[in-house]
């Protein structure tokens, strides 16, 4: 059934679990996540980019979310726009039946240049207005991703900040948090700790002056009602990145966030994590592999289907070690 945000993860924290928010953009991405949900009994929450909408559009995106609700009727499943960059943008996404919305305000309209924090207030606070009009919920977003090891933003492409970002920026200020969710009414707020979107997050296995999940037990304390978001939360799976490069890729080392600190957030009032690099991993080591290995198949149902497979795996080990398994 299709719940909201709010719904969910009020029923996460009354529990002491953190759902797993996993981006989609396709067929098979969807079909991992719901086959892993059912397998685990898990609620989950599946949200769609602005590149996702490009990619697919959004009469397939939404048609994709509600026939997986269809398909798994007895899972419970929001179906969430992932980093709005306006009111206006979040509009359309409740028209189009969205039950969550994300309004990164933390960000402009371009998706890459930081704002003040009367700019974030005011329009993630008519986004909450607009939405809860509609029984939509609204998840806000205060501080910047970006890498406390370079001050680096991130990538180029996709949802972050471009260039260099102070080390105030990239950690999200407890007191001010409490005064955005007070000023704005969210139902969840992202907060930054020091990850970033993608698979280059960390040039070694995190420690925590990179990874400051200090900050969100800082934040937690002071707004204990609140539910918070981890965005940038792939874990970067080592095995992953090795099938990759065995069969032809190219990928530097690199790290992403460990499944144990994650857990370690959740303990400390993360109800939502953000997870969609892990998967574009497991789905490329997957089909590498099985091309490498079947040099005459050209059926693309035969290497789509071992992607699911990789897929579905990364999506069980995050429902179980989050809490999430047995909670549908
Ligand atoms: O926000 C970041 C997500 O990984 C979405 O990425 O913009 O390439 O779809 P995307
Ligand atoms: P990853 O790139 O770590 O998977 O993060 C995804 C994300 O935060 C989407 O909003
Ligand atoms: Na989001
Ligand atoms: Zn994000």
């Amino acid at each position: 059934a299709l719940i909201s945000m709010r719904q969910m993860l009020d029923h996460a924290a009354e529990f002491g679990y953190g759902v797993p928010a996993f981006n989609v953009n396709n067929l098979e991405q969807m079909r991992a996540i719901m086959i892993a949900a059912d397998k685990t009994d898990s609620p989950v929450i599946v949200q769609a980019s602005a590149g996702a909408r490009k990619y697919a559009g959004a009469p397939f995106l939404r048609h994709l979310i509600l026939a997986a609700i269809e398909e798994f009727p007895h899972i419970p499943v929001c179906m969430h726009q992932d980093h709005g960059t306006s009111p206006a943008v979040c509009q359309r996404s409740i028209q189009l039946g969205f039950s969550s919305v994300m309004m990164d305000g933390s960000l402009g309209e371009d998706g890459k240049t930081p704002t003040s924090y009367e700019y974030n207030v005011d329009v993630t606070k008519r986004t909450v207005d607009m939405a809860h009009a509609c029984g939509v919920s609204v998840e806000g977003e205060l501080g910047c991703l970006g890498s406390l090891e370079t001050g680096e933003a991130g990538e180029e492409d996709g949802i972050g900040a471009v260039g260099k970002l102070t080390h105030d920026q990239m950690l999200t200020d407890p007191e001010e948090a409490a005064d955005f969710v007070k000023k704005t009414g969210v139902d969840a707020l992202a907060i930054a700790c020091g990850t970033s979107h993608g698979a280059y997050k960390f040039t070694r296995p995190p420690t925590g002056d990179i990874l400051a999940i200090d900050r969100i037990k800082e934040i937690h304390k002071r707004i204990p009602d609140t539910h918070l978001v981890m965005h940038g939360s792939s874990s970067v799976p080592q095995e992953w990145l090795a099938v990759i490069n065995e069969f032809g890729g190219e990928i530097p080392e690199t790290y992403g966030v460990p499944v144990e600190q994650i857990v370690e957030g959740i303990k400390h009032g993360v109800r939502k994590v953000n997870i969609d690099t892990d998967l574009r991993l497991a789905s490329t080591g997957a089909i590498r592999r099985f091309l490498a290995n079947n040099t005459s198949e050209f059926d693309p149902r035969k290497y789509l289907a071992v992607s699911v497979e990789a897929m579905s795996d990364i999506c069980i080990a995050r429902y179980e070690a989050f809490g999430t398994a047995g909670n549908a």
